[in-house]
């Protein structure tokens, strides 16, 4: 099957309509969609609607699978009043059993909350995300789109001092650093706590697919190592500023059925608004490991 795909971002992303995939699919197809990530970081598969098992299917085909749990009972427990149960996808809602409004302080809204921070995921983990897969089954009247910023080309175009500064330094990463800003870590707040370990990741790489450096400061992304944490911090937020300008962004909006990928290595994703507490969004979730 031949796939083609259009821009639709000023510097990446790129969009496929008309063609609707049936899992498991042949190698070409999957050599398409990879080179395609190499090239645009965001890849757009409108029409889609697959079941969360052919989203499965498709996604363990590009490798691995992330077993989402952060392997505490607390958390597994989350999964309870979720419509899609296996641990092999997160459903990214706010909804119970698929029906009905999420409380207010129910833990995964908060999880939300950090979903609207410029990241890329799971870099807090021993082994981050590669690729997320995230398909829409139901869209908000207003808002709830998810943007992109194109961490490739913010990096060649970075101020040649901010370059400078930036390089050879490794930014050390947390679960707990958007947690904390959030206020989710007080204990008389239902206090967030992880045990995974920080993760030393370099602040800028090269990316192995198309071999051009890429910036690695997502919001999980706590401080430098070596550096004071204010010195550190006070740069995260300058890279931070430059890297998602909006001359770097891709907006997308969500029609049911749209499966987006992306490459977690050369872009960051936030969540925008909506309203949460009336309206309806349900997005299912796949994470494909970077090992
Ligand atoms: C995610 C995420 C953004 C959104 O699922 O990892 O950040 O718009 N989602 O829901
Ligand atoms: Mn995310």
């Amino acid at each position: 099957m031949s796939i083609t795909f259009e821009q639709v971002g000023r510097t990446f992303a790129g969009k496929a309509e008309g063609i609707a995939l049936s899992p498991p699919c042949d190698a070409g197809t999957i050599q398409t969609i990879l080179a395609a990530l190499d090239r645009f970081g965001v890849v757009v598969l409108a029409g889609q609607k697959m079941t969360p098992d052919e989203q499965i299917a498709f996604s363990e085909q590009l490798g691995p699978l992330e077993n989402s749990d952060e392997g505490n009972p607390k958390y597994r427990k989350l999964r309870e009043d979720m419509k899609y149960t296996d641990q092999r996808v997160s459903e990214i809602s706010n909804l119970v059993d698929g029906a009905t409004i999420l409380g207010a302080t129910d833990m995964r809204r908060i999880f939300q909350y950090a979903n609207q921070f410029w990241h890329a995921d799971s870099t807090f983990r021993p082994v981050r995300a590669r690729y997320t897969f995230l398909q829409a089954i139901l869209v908000p009247r207003d808002g709830g789109d998810t943007e992109f910023a194109d961490m490739a080309t913010a990096c060649e175009e970075l101020p040649q001092a901010l370059r400078e500064e930036a390089e050879g330094l490794i930014g050390i990463h947390s679960p707990r650093t958007i947690m904390d800003h959030l206020g989710a870590t007080r204990p008389d707040q239902g206090g967030f706590f992880s045990e995974l370990p920080d993760q030393p990741r370099p602040i800028i790489e090269t990316h192995p697919g198309s071999g051009r450096q890429v910036l690695n400061i997502g919001s999980h992304l706590s401080h430098i190592e070596g550096m004071p944490m204010p010195e550190g911090r006070a740069l995260i937020a300058a890279l931070r500023e430059h890297a998602c300008d909006p001359r770097y962004r891709y907006r997308h909006r969500w029609t049911p059925g749209d499966l987006v990928i992306w490459d977690n290595r050369s872009t960051l994703h936030r969540a925008c608004r909506y309203r949460e507490n009336d309206q309806p969004r349900q997005l299912v979730r796949t994470l494909v490991e970077d090992r």
